[in-house]
């Protein structure tokens, strides 16, 4: 089976060391890739948002399977372009992707299917935006409807606050994401991100996860894609994970479909969990990043045959092995990440780190230069591991951070702090 991966970042590489674990996988190419998949695979410079153009590639390298990876070519139609050039594609329609493109089009779904989340207003103008806040108080949450790239989300704790990030927003600051804007309830507990693979109709769940978005120890200081996260989320017990899957994935991949978009693909359900009932927060149309690292560890070959089993609408037959194991991933970021950062710096020893079913350091931004690894993003690299407990897969993750020799990198030192 040739399979072609669309995306360059951690997630990409996990995908990619995955599929090649996999006997079934007889040619892998990665588009565009870094230098980290560049070593286990053929790396192809592709537009990957354009739809025509990875269309007419895939049929030139006789590709049978599509992987896409990041919510732009998703949010841009690509799998649609996919489809109808007959491919086989992990990833939905852009009709389906709106279930991250529109927060207030997934609150509308959530209301049609009756899923619990936060109450909210949908606001196309600041005064009237202001005046629900006024009269709901604060702490409450302000996001721009559209794709901010993470960044479209507010937490006001206080009332002016709040009119501060509705002016910001209708003034332009998000660019078109922010033209509308849901104000929700502020809600309290702890967040698990729960992976289920949808393929229109059956629900698969394949894993929990929970990742450390703030930059700094303790879960402090300026929001990031993720510094690391691990496998599986212990608050996701049977009970919470039964009722998430009941009251709120089912449910809205009905509606989906009811409506005539089904679903395809991953679907990442960020929830947040209070005495034991879970709520939606947030939905992604794809594998979180880094959180799909660990999933990656941990599911082996098989991802491969559940992401085709998903793509060919084969779920009803296809089954997860769970091994009873832990995996923890540590993002290593380039000193000033989340904010201005130098590229360029060297990255050395990584040829000496252990590459096995237990220990991979994963790329994100780096790329080959003169024969060396260098940075080239924010968060560079991903020393993901796995063990019998997730004391083990920690001591292992953090062996692989510190046999890096990166001066210009850095990275969090407690990462599952909250589950040891
Ligand atoms: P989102 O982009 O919707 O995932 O929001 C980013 C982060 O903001 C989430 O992971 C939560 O930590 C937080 N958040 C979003 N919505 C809410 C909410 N209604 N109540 C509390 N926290 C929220
Ligand atoms: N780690 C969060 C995300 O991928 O959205």
């Amino acid at each position: 089976m040739n399979i072609l991966i669309l995306g360059s970042g951690g997630r990409e590489h996990a995908l990619a060391w995955a599929t090649l674990q996999n006997p079934k996988c007889d040619k892998l190419i990665v588009a565009p890739g870094n230098a980290g998949i560049a070593q286990i695979a053929e790396c192809a410079a592709l537009d990957i948002n354009d739809g025509a153009a990875v269309a007419e590639f895939s049929s030139e390298n006789a590709i049978d399977l599509v992987i896409v990876g990041p919510e732009a070519p998703l949010a841009a139609g690509v799998s649609d372009r996919l489809r109808e050039a007959g491919l086989a594609v992990f990833g939905p329609s852009a009709a389906a992707a709106r279930l991250e493109a529109s927060k207030s089009f997934t609150k509308e779904i959530c209301d049609a299917a009756k899923a619990p989340t936060a109450s909210y207003g949908h606001f196309t103008d600041a005064e009237a935006a202001k005046a629900h806040v006024r009269a709901e108080g604060a702490p409450i949450v302000v996001k721009a409807d559209g794709l901010a790239a993470g960044k479209g989300v507010i937490i006001a704790e206080t009332v002016a606050e709040a009119e501060a990030a509705i002016d910001d927003m209708f003034g332009g600051s998000f660019g078109e994401a922010g033209a509308e804007v849901v104000i929700e309830e502020f809600m309290t507990g702890e967040e698990a991100s729960f992976f289920v693979l949808v393929d229109g109709e059956t629900c698969l769940p394949i894993g929990t996860a929970q990742d450390h978005k703030r930059v700094g120890e303790g879960d402090t200081g300026p929001n990031t894609g993720g510094m690391g996260a691990y496998s599986p989320a212990p608050i996701m017990d049977d009970s919470v994970t039964q009722k998430a899957l009941d009251e709120i994935v089912r449910p809205t991949m009905a509606e989906m479909a009811a409506r005539g978009m089904p679903y395809s693909g991953v679907l990442y359900v960020g929830l947040m969990i209070e005495n034991g009932q879970p709520r939606l927060v947030e939905y992604n149309v794809r594998f979180g990043d880094p959180e799909c690292q660990v999933l990656m560890l941990r599911l082996g070959a098989q991802a491969l045959d559940l992401m085709q089993a998903c793509a060919e609408g084969r779920l009803d037959q296809a089954q997860v092995t769970w091994a009873d194991d832990h995996a923890m991933t540590v993002v290593l970021a380039a000193e000033g990440y989340p904010g201005s950062y130098e590229k360029g710096s060297a990255i050395k020893e990584l040829d000496g780190l252990p590459e096995d079913s237990f220990n991979m350091v994963f790329h994100a931004g780096t790329a080959a230069k003169d024969g060396q690894v260098v940075a080239v993003g924010g968060r560079v690299l991903n020393a993901t591991a796995r063990g019998s407990t997730l004391q083990e897969a920690r001591d292992r993750a953090y062996a692989l951070v510190d046999g890096v020799d990166w001066p210009q990198g850095f990275c969090r030192r407690d990462i599952g702090w909250r589950a040891l």
